[in-house]
């Protein structure tokens, strides 16, 4: 990446302010050791839900809350975030951040589970968006997953679609790597989807069913 190249990120992703809300997210997840979504990809998914208007959201991989926090603060009053993670402990964090958002616990459904057990258990075509940010190697089971369970122009997010500049690298071949560039293509050439991929954060592949 060129110097500019790299301000250039450096700087979008500074650009945005986060409350004392998504901050105290943040801390929930770095004293749990989850990773969260970077701040650019927070306020994406904070856009991204508003214009959806989405009423049903999936999550796969709840964290502590930050990226939830995210997609609830751009949804409608109405809606519904169901958010799956393997991890109780998570979960409890993601709970408590939810609350300090002064989200309705009724707006929430938080479900502990492996998601590979949980996704098939959802209902087809009921979701407005998917959000997969979990264990990265299964990615492709959760995309075919969410590719069911969203509405017509409901609108698939998956993070990590960069998985730390190396899908960009040819030389990198590592699974991870491999598994993400392998869902780019195989949404890209989807002709029922449109795509895009957006280098916020550590990218962010989108889809939308045409
Ligand atoms: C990157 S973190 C999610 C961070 C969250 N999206 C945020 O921004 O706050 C990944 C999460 O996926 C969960 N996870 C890992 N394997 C899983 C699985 N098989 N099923 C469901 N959740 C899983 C982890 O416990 C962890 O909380």
């Amino acid at each position: 990446m060129s110097a500019e190249k790299s301000a250039s990120w450096s700087y979008a992703e500074q650009l945005p302010t986060e409350d004392e809300v998504l901050l105290r997210a943040r801390e929930r997840s770095h004293e749990l050791g989850v990773p969260a979504v970077s701040t650019g990809v927070a306020a994406t998914l904070t856009v991204l839900a508003a214009a959806s208007k989405a009423q049903t959201v999936v999550e796969v991989g709840t964290g502590a809350g930050v990226s939830g926090v995210a997609l609830l603060a751009g949804l409608p009053g109405t809606a519904v975030l169901t958010t799956i993670d393997v991890d109780v402990d998570h979960l409890k964090a993601a709970r408590e951040s939810f609350a300090d958002a002064g989200v309705a616990t009724n707006r929430t459904r938080t479900i502990s589970g492996r998601a590979s057990q949980v996704l098939p258990r959802l209902t087809d075509g009921a979701y407005d968006l998917v959000f997969i940010d979990a264990d990265k190697p299964s990615t492709p089971t959760y995309v075919e997953q969410a590719t069911r369970l969203l509405k017509p122009a409901g609108l698939l997010i998956v993070n990590n679609a960069l998985n730390h500049d190396k899908v960009a690298n040819p030389a990198a071949r590592d699974e991870v790597t491999t598994v993400m560039r392998r869902v780019e293509r195989t949404l890209r050439e989807d002709e029922r989807l449109h795509t895009a991929l957006l280098s916020t954060g550590d990218g962010l592949l989108l889809a939308v069913r045409r």
